[in-house]
């Protein structure tokens, strides 16, 4: 136990999170009565990343959409008691006119899992959507692949007959190109009905909408203990039809399948599978593997050009390798998978629970955690398949949300250091190994001379466009911003981890940006911070700050590798750095920090003071911390902003979640600290309403709780 309470996160969607806990666990439960504006379905990586908009919250009045929200992802299930049909799952209304819907009895969710429970007619069914999340194990995290399992009972204690019949479509792998042609194919052998999806003419490492076009999509289930199980690939009215009024499905394939462009209108991939008769919960769930693969995963060019391709980690591993090898595995481990989900739900609610001493905080990072970890390809070079040789792994994260600075929209950058500094706490909570595999393409590509011989200061991101990662050798306006950021990162790593493989090999390169921030942080000028737009100040303090704690952070990697010169010369430079700092940024009535030296008339989120506690420097005194502290205590008490503090009070319809949750975590009153992340929560709850129902959006209006503001995601 070493660190006080600490959160955020983000990447596209959201979040924050605990560093470490050690505390009397409370009640753990997600709350009943909260509804978040889209719901995991599956969300396992940057290509499998399905969410429920509940903006019309039934199951089965929506379909499963892409997480940038510009398309459905077709999933259709329906649940077949005593011959009468009930659509479950998927906002089919098509034959036969006699299928009824389900009711939607409840729903809740957990860090792993998103479950409902319905009615049809006489049997209860519930459905459970979860992506595993186990950041200690990275061939599981890095297999593209979630469960959709249903339980039943029979409500009236009677035995009654279940189908199941479900389907997927080509939408999973490239609804954003509405004229590729994809074309469907079946395994069913005695152990697994796998149906697959591929497009006609895939083009590797290339996205169109966000959609990677070289994804092979799976919809599949264990069939070793189901007699008769059918399948069928065509036309999604005839085939739902077929599937839905007892005629039953043929075991085909229709042969114009692939001639129609997938999306126009989309194709089923289906089965049907008889469970018998029912009366208590079935001894064994019906389960279905979602899965979108693609192998390599990754394209990595390095500034001599030379181009590295990078397989899914779990593709080192010595078991199996096919897509049917691996599904099968995946779908006979399921009941190993829930349990320890079930395991790893706990003891993060309870983390959560022990830390804000509310529900609330517990809502909010249950939400974000799938979000987090599947933004990311974890990988090893293509060459090592069947060893992991773990000195080479590197993980690559997408920028899903388009907040990163200057970004559009969802921009598809691949790692960008803003995004990645925001969700840092969330990787270093539950593996700081993976912080460490997410900076090391960084630091490796920054090293080559023709970058850091030419650039003082560290890149923003790996280029673009998401799956291609390629460092640009380009000057921009956040050499401090992103400095900084490396810097704290890289030392928060080696503390967090015990590791110092990466501040030892990159020490060099940590050091030139170290000299560039004792060269520029004390007086920013014209640089700036992410939000360029909203916040263009000169000379700002919350980047100044930020610039002079990366100085530290360096004394403490220089301390670290035993370099008491460089240790001394950074450690001395930033208390020399920090005192001024306060004389410049603390206002004319001691009353809080202003957010530009000198200019008296606003104030705001000091949200960098967080990496101070989070690599616990002490070099900012505590009555800094007091005084902003008594700060916000004062906004929040002033009623004028329902959800959430803005980062600067002369730009009041304007925050952010991942700042104020930064902001939250260095307050020295817990009263406070709970005000704001009560905030967000109900921003969160409330953008159930809002016209844009995204996943979770970092940028919005806290005066409204409005977060179409075109930034984000
Ligand atoms: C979480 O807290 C609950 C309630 O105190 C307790 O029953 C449960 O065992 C805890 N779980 C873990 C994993 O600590
Ligand atoms: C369902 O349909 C089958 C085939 O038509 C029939 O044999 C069976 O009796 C029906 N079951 C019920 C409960 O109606
Ligand atoms: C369905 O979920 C509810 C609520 O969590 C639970 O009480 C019930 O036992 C579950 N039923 C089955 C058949 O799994
Ligand atoms: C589907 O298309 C892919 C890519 O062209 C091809 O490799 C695969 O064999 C095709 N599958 C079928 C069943 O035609
Ligand atoms: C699918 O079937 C429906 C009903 O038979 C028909 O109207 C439609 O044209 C078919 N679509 C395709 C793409 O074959
Ligand atoms: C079942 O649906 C198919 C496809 O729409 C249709 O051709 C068939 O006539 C239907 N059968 C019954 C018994 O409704
Ligand atoms: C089954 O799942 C558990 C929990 O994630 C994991 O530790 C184990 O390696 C998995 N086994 C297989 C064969 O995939
Ligand atoms: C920033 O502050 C420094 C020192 O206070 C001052 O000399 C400089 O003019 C300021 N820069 C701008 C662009 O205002
Ligand atoms: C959301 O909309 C519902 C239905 O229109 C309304 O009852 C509720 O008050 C709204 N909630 C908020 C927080 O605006
Ligand atoms: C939210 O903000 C956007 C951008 O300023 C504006 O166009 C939209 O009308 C606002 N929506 C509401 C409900 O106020």
């Amino acid at each position: 136990m070493a660190y006080s309470s600490t959160f955020t996160f983000v990447t596209s969607m959201l979040l924050l999170l605990i560093l470490a806990a050690c505390f009397n666990p409370t009640v753990a439960q997600v709350s009943s009565n909260f509804t978040p504006p889209a719901l995991p379905f599956a969300v396992k990586g940057p290509y499998l990343n399905a969410w429920l908009l509940r903006k019309n919250p039934n199951l089965n009045s929506n379909w499963a959409r892409f997480w940038n929200t510009d398309s459905d992802v077709g999933s259709f299930t329906a649940v077949i008691v005593d011959n009468t049909s009930y659509g479950l799952q998927g906002a089919f209304f098509g034959t036969p006119s006699s299928m009824k819907a389900a009711s939607e009895l409840s729903s809740k969710y957990t860090p792993t899992s998103t479950m409902f429970t319905m009615q049809a007619g006489p049997m209860q069914v519930n459905a459970t959507f979860l992506s595993p999340v186990t950041p200690q194990d990275l061939s599981q995290q890095s297999l593209p692949l979630s469960y959709y399992s249903l339980t039943f009972s029979s409500t009236d204690g009677a035995p009654h007959s279940v189908q199941i019949y479900s389907d997927f479509t080509s939408e999973w792998i490239a609804t954003g190109d509405g004229n590729a042609v994809a074309n469907g194919s079946t395994i069913d052998d005695q152990q697994l009905l796998c149906l697959e999806t591929q497009l006609v003419k895939p083009t590797p490492f290339t996205e169109s909408d966000d959609f990677a076009l070289d994804s092979t999509g799976v919809y599949a289930t264990s069939s070793s203990n189901i007699q008769g199980i059918q399948w069928q690939i065509g036309n999604f009215s005839v085939v739902r039809g077929l599937g839905v009024n007892g005629t039953g499905l043929s075991n085909t394939v229709d042969p114009t399948f692939a001639t129609h462009p997938q999306f126009n209108p989309p194709g089923v991939l289906a089965m049907l599978a008889d469970l018998g008769d029912i009366t208590a919960t079935t001894s064994t769930p019906f389960v279905i593997a979602i899965g979108t693969f693609r192998n390599p995963s990754v394209q990595v060019t390095d500034l001599a050009g030379e181009k590295q391709l990078r397989s899914p980690f779990y593709n080192s591993n010595s078991g199996p390798s096919s897509i049917h090898d691996i599904t099968l595995s995946f779908l006979q481990n399921f009941t190993n998978a829930q349990a320890t989900a079930e395991e790893f739900d706990n003891n993060l609610i309870n983390a959560t629970i022990a830390i804000s001493e509310s529900q609330q905080y517990a809502d909010l990072v249950s939400l974000v955690v799938r979000g987090a970890m599947s933004s990311m390809e974890i990988t090893l070079p293509q060459s090592s398949q069947g060893q992991q040789d773990l000195s080479d792994v590197e993980a690559h994260l997408k920028d899903m949300g388009g907040v990163q600075v200057g970004a559009e929209k969802s921009s598809g950058n691949v790692s960008p250091v803003d995004v990645l500094y925001a969700a840092t706490p969330m990787y270093l909570y539950l593996n700081a190994n993976l912080l460490g595999y997410l900076l090391k393409p960084l630091l490796q590509a920054q090293q080559n001379p023709t970058y850091s011989g030419t650039i003082g200061f560290a890149a923003q991101n790996l280029g673009g466009q998401f799956p291609k990662a390629q460092l640009q050798v380009v000057n921009h306006k956040l050499g401090i911003e992103q400095s900084s950021n490396m810097l704290i990162m890289s030392l928060a790593h080696a503390q967090t981890s015990g590791d110092g493989t990466l501040i030892s090999t990159y020490y060099a390169l940590l050091k030139q940006w170290a000299e560039y921030l004792v060269d520029n942080a004390l007086t920013p000028n014209s640089q700036s911070s992410p939000l360029a737009d909203a916040i263009s100040y000169t000379n700002q303090t919350n980047l100044a700050l930020k610039g002079i704690i990366g100085i530290a952070a360096m004394g403490r990697i220089s301390s670290l590798m035993n370099n008491d010169a460089d240790s001394s010369r950074y450690q001395g430079v930033s208390q020399d750095y920090i005192s001024q700092w306060q004389t410049l940024s603390v206002s004319s009535d001691n009353s809080h920090l202003l957010l530009s030296y000198g200019q008296q008339s606003c104030a705001g989120q000091v949200y960098n003071l967080y990496a101070d506690k989070l690599l616990q420097l002490n070099l900012v005194p505590d009555q800094i911390y007091e005084m902003q502290t008594a700060f916000h205590k004062g906004q929040l008490n002033s009623g004028s902003f329902t959800f959430g503090l803005p980062l600067d009070t002369c730009n009041p319809t304007l925050t952010r979640v991942d700042w104020t949750m930064f902001t939250a975590a260095v307050m020295t009153d817990n009263l406070v600290r709970n005000g704001m992340i009560s905030q967000i929560h109900q921003y969160t709850g409330n953008m159930f309403n809002s016209s844009t129902n995204t996943p979770l959006s970092t940028v919005y209006d806290p005066t409204t709780g409005n977060n179409s503001l075109g930034i984000n995601r």
